[in-house]
């Protein structure tokens, strides 16, 4: 901390996380006295904007991160790896938006309005759960409280900002492309992307699980705190800019009404309930795109279990799935007097 405040640093502000992260902590009026712009060498010298003023890129290198006493991180896997260990050895706490230290047993994986707790033993990083991970565990976290859960089977909707700014372009550029009857040209993706949907997010291991399906399970029972709870996923990218969907279909331990389920879900923190599908009224990713809630709607009790409950889930990925949970986390730390 300098005599101005906190020093704070975003790592990978030049991309589509990092410049939310900007615009999230300037929103929120996040206590900080300095705020560094951290990206690529490729970088250094473009101008970002925050709140009101202009912060200048500076390269991501051990000295920039000296004197910073807060890093979010969201500059890919490998850069990760590399600074956050050098970061929280120099004294800054990091807020790591990458998959490299979710699964590390001395790395809390947090999401506020469900596991904070879990901060108090932080040792410097803490990691931000996977965007589909995040808006999961904030609806199911009170049903799972009230009325436990035996198995999570959940199918995704996934946007195309998960995979940054380039992904981004790649479904602008080829649905421009399409409608020029040009061929589409593949870069992010292994395949188009423009009206189509791709079963297929991260790599795929030797269970043939997609990586993206087995963090949904890992982290999902990390944070919750349940290591024999089952969980299955099928990860989607589907040619959506923001805002990642999920069908979701539980088994609770004791029954719970569809009825019920709305209650609880309502007055949860982080949640708005939208089901009145009667009316049209349902979550969709282009009402929840530049939104802090997570929505849930299609609350049905499930007509093939007893104790099952079909929802659907819809967040921005960007913000509650990402910025917005990292600021959270910060913010989380503060009010614990662990910063
Ligand atoms: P840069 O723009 O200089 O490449 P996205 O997820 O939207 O693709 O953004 C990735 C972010 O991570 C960008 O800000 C990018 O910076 C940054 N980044 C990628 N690789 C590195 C690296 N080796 N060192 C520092 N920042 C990096």
């Amino acid at each position: 901390m300098n005599d101005r405040g906190l020093v704070v640093a975003v790592a990978g502000a030049t991309g589509a996380v990092g410049r939310e992260m900007l615009k999230i902590l300037a929103a929120r009026n996040f206590p900080a006295g300095t705020v560094k712009a951290l990206a690529s060498a490729r970088s250094v010298g473009k101008e970002l904007p925050f709140g009101k003023d202009t912060l200048v890129v500076e390269e991501l290198t051990e000295d920039a991160l000296t004197g910073v006493d807060l890093a979010l991180f969201s500059a890919g896997g490998e850069t990760s790896k590399k600074f956050a260990p050098l970061a929280a050895r120099a004294g800054c706490t990091v807020v790591d938006n990458s998959s490299a230290w979710r699964m590390d047993p001395d790395v809390p994986l947090v999401v506020p309005e469900v596991n904070p707790e879990a901060l108090d033993n932080h040792k410097k990083i803490i990691a931000n759960p996977n965007c589909s991970t995040i808006q999961m565990v904030v609806v199911l976290k009170p049903i799972f409280d009230e009325a436990g859960l035996k198995r999570i089977v959940v199918s995704t909707y996934q946007a195309v900002s998960g995979s940054g700014q380039k992904a981004i372009e790649e479904l602008q550029e080829q649905i421009r492309a399409l409608f020029n009857m040009q061929e589409p040209e593949p870069k992010v993706y292994p395949h188009q992307i423009a009206f189509n949907c791709l079963p297929h997010i991260d790599d795929f291991l030797d269970n043939d699980y997609s990586k993206e399906e087995m963090k949904m399970v890992n982290e999902t029972r990390k944070i919750l705190g349940d290591e024999n709870l089952a969980v299955t996923a099928t990860t989607v990218r589907v040619p959506v800019f923001f805002g990642h969907s999920e069908a979701v279909n539980i088994e609770t331990d004791t029954k719970l009404s569809a009825k019920e389920a709305r209650v609880l879900l309502s007055q949860a923190p982080g949640i708005t309930v939208l089901d009145n599908p009667r009316e049209k009224i349902y979550p969709m990713p282009i009402h929840a795109a530049g939104e802090d809630e997570t929505f849930v709607g299609r609350i049905r009790e499930d007509i093939s279990l007893e104790n099952g409950l079909d929802l659907w889930i819809v967040a921005d990925n960007i913000r509650k799935g990402a910025a917005l949970n990292a600021v959270q986390i910060a913010e989380e730390l503060l009010r614990r007097k662990l910063l």
